[in-house]
């Protein structure tokens, strides 16, 4: 835990040619959407005590609460434009017959479509980092890319990235325009994307930006269960915290706790020490976006940067994925392990 002074976190930087970043970036998407009820105030306050701690890469997408997300944060890019460097997704539409349902959407008119819109609500001239949310397979990646990197010759875009892709997507997306970052849940519960995508990016150079990397935060022991969370949360679906499945996980945090114990830390903590030091573990920079509401755990979670783990506590680490209950999605295609 931090005593609350300043002390700015480590940098890192966003593929070859992106920006040198705090080597922790911020998840903004539980300001305004999937988990419970938010205080606008107090994500205002997170906001600006994650700047004064070095979190320069701020973490949206269009889909987060269909444009709120983005317009929310709006006030707070502005007033730091130089400092903050920020990262939204295009790719998730709104069901035609359904507003409560989503689908994949990667063709030329929707993102020209979504670029508009998000530069509209962000209100600034550019996006920093523009991220293709999830692939649809029907249209070529190439074809994709190919109009992300027209967004980046026309100033409106500066950096690419993509979420939930596989290996040879990448690959396929970089032959076309160099790629920033790979943004893809990976965490203590979540490491499917070790076997390929991983391996990928180091040998492109792209930088990996773990999303969810505290297990949509079940791996800080703050809930147990879908039970535990209020009516509405996007938890609540998710195959991991229902039913026995939540048992059987809840149960997999002890040896966390025991390292916690031994670091004086708390979970969290060492949840993000963990894939911060996947680092030098895979050799390639990692920017992992912890969502949180709240300074007093943007505190937390920072200081959680310069915790080392010893070859030990990692190996008391290592099996604990290998025994979660539950898919990370209900509808595996959803992630890139679902295609790899
Ligand atoms: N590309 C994608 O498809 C995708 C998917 C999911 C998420 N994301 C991005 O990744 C970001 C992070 O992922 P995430 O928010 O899903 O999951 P996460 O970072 O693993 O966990 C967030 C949850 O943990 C809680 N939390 C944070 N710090 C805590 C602490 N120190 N102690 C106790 N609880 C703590 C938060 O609650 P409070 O907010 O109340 O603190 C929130 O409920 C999102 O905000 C979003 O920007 C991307």
């Amino acid at each position: 835990m931090t005593d609350g002074s300043i002390s700015r976190i480590a940098t890192a930087r966003l593929g070859t040619h992106g920006p040198e970043v705090g080597v922790q970036g911020l998840g903004c998407m539980g300001m305004s959407f999937a988990y419970g009820p938010s205080d606008a105030d107090e994500s205002r306050a997170t906001l600006e005590r994650a700047l004064e701690l070095g979190v320069t890469l701020y973490d949206t997408a269009d889909a987060y609460g269909a444009g709120e997300n983005e317009r929310f944060l709006s006030p707070f890019f502005k007033a730091h434009r130089d400092d903050v460097v920020i990262a939204t997704k295009f790719g998730l539409a709104i069901h035609p017959d359904d507003p409560t349902k989503r689908i994949i959407r990667n063709d030329t008119p929707y993102i020209r479509q979504c670029i508009e819109a998000s530069l509209k609500r962000l209100d600034v001239e550019a996006i920093d980092l523009y991220y293709m949310h999830r692939r649809d397979v029907d249209v070529p990646i190439e074809e994709t890319v190919g109009v992300m990197a027209e967004l980046v010759s026309e100033g409106k875009v500066k950096h690419l990235g993509l979420s939930e892709v596989t290996a040879r997507e990448l690959r396929d997306a970089h032959a076309v325009h160099p790629i920033a970052a790979v943004q893809s849940e990976w965490s203590l519960f979540s490491r499917d994307i070790e076997a390929n995508v991983v391996p990928a990016a180091r040998e492109l150079g792209v930088t990996l930006v773990p999303y969810s990397p505290l297990g949509r935060g079940f791996l800080t022991g703050s809930f147990a269960k879908a039970e535990d969370l209020t009516d509405g949360d996007f938890r609540r679906q998710q195959p991991r915290y229902t039913g026995e499945n939540a048992a059987v996980n809840a149960a997999l945090l002890d040896p966390i706790r025991t390292v916690a114990e031994s670091h004086g830390a708390s979970l969290g903590q060492i949840a993000l020490a963990w894939v911060q030091q996947q680092a030098s573990v895979h050799n390639l920079p990692i920017v992992p976006i912890p969502g949180t509401r709240r300074p007093k755990r943007v505190e937390e979670n920072t200081a959680a940067t310069r915790i080392v783990l010893t070859e030990q506590e990692l190996a008391l680490l290592e099996p604990i994925a290998s025994k979660v209950a539950g898919t990370r999605y209900a509808d595996m295609s959803f992630a890139s392990a679902g295609r790899e």
